[in-house]
């Protein structure tokens, strides 16, 4: 059985992305410091799996460390999800954000190489956590690979800058096997209800938030704007189940080890939900009224962004099945089931 290293694996996405490996007969190792996920995910995930995962408890900024959890478990395969995520917080703490997720990178390309340089039998194999933020503001949607990258927040800047970083290294070692994947808007949960997104304090992104109205946690929603050049003139996004991206690691996972050759590709549904669609979704799949008002735009959002999901359809033969409705589904099931998240 094969072993794949998931740094930030207790993560959201790492976490379901873990059970899915699981699924397709891979062996995940969970790396993660806590600083965003709580071990309870552990016990939950073993509930759910059947079975205890392999823990690996630190920070990946330790490259020591690292290079011993490399020596250890001998990963076939790297998913490289921590780091940190809040577009204000970003803001607010730059150097928080440079440091934890452009050192961190460095710190696991380097112990990686070092691992390497140990054990040459194998090509290194890294998937990378990216997102759509790389785009910036897009001149037009949908939005393929090749467009323009931009950044409008240092948590962006991370992203593009890791990505930078891949490819340098990727052009000075063509051996290394490395798929970037620029995730659109993840959202929903596990159908167990058992695991799902867990944001510290005031949600910043929209389901965790009307999912917290929904089950009174919070009065209303702030739809941020109602005047962009939209259907309905509220933001339009193109939000993808947690459990469409798992899958789609999988598939890198699996292109990266059957061919060899590195990719970027988008992981997006190809379509374009407005903040007053998803809030109607969620009263439907809740059976709860989700209270509204219309507030001012939020500095730095875009009217509209969808992804062109071709490239990634062609490579990797993967095509994200699950429709909005099914989103707020499981997203309520998680939500409802744990209206505090893992403190529940
Ligand atoms: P998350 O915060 O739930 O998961 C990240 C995990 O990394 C957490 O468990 C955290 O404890 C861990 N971590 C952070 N710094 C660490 C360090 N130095 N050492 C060890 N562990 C560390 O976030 P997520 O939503 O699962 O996102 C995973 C990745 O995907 C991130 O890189 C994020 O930027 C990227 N991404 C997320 C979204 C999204 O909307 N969720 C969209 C695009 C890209
Ligand atoms: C945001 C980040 C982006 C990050 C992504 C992760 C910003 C500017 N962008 O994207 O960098 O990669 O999360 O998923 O923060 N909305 C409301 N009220 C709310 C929250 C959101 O109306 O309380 C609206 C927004 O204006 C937007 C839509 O809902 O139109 C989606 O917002 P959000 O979930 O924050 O995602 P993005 O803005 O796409």
């Amino acid at each position: 059985m094969k072993t794949i290293l998931l740094t930030g694996g207790a993560g959201y996405i790492g976490s379901h992305t873990a059970l899915a490996l699981i699924a397709a007969g891979f062996e995940p190792v969970v790396l993660d410091n806590f600083a965003n996920s709580h071990p309870v995910v552990l016990d939950r995930l073993a509930r759910i799996a059947g079975r205890p995962l392999v823990l690996e408890q630190g920070d990946v900024l330790d490259t020591d460390w690292l290079q011993d959890v490399l020596r250890r478990h001998r990963p076939a395969g790297v998913v490289h999800f921590a780091g940190d995520k809040a577009v204000g917080e970003s803001v607010a703490q730059p150097l928080k954000y440079f440091h934890n997720n452009i050192s961190g990178a460095v710190s696991l390309l380097r112990a990686m190489e070092a691992a390497h340089a140990e054990d040459p039998t194998t090509a290194p194999t890294l998937v990378f956590s990216s997102s759509a933020t790389v785009y910036g503001d897009p001149a037009s949607v949908p939005i393929t690979e090749d467009f323009p990258r931009s950044h409008t927040n240092p948590y962006g800047h991370t992203k593009l800058v890791i990505e930078d970083m891949l490819y340098a290294l990727n052009a000075a070692r063509p051996a290394w096997r490395m798929g970037v994947l620029r995730y659109f808007n993840p959202v929903g949960a596990h159908p167990s209800g058992l695991i799902g997104e867990d944001p510290a304090g005031i949600p910043n992104n929209l389901m965790p938030f009307v999912a917290q109205v929904a089950v009174g946690q919070r009065e209303h929603l702030n739809v941020f704007g109602d005047d962009y050049p939209t259907p309905d003139g509220t933001g339009v996004r193109d939000y993808i189940h947690v459990q469409d991206l798992a899958a789609g690691h999988v598939a890198a996972i699996r292109a990266l080890l059957d061919r060899g050759e590195s990719f970027t590709v988008n992981l997006g549904t190809g379509r374009g939900h407005s903040v007053l669609e998803v809030v109607r979704a969620f009263e439907k799949a809740s059976g709860r009224p989700v209270p509204y008002r219309i507030a001012p735009r939020r500095p730095g959002d875009v009217a509209q962004c969808w992804a062109d999901p071709g490239l990634a359809q062609r490579l990797l033969g993967w095509q994200a099945k699950h429709t909005l409705e099914e989103m707020c589904t499981d997203a309520w099931r998680w939500q409802s089931g744990n209206p505090a998240g893992y403190r529940s």
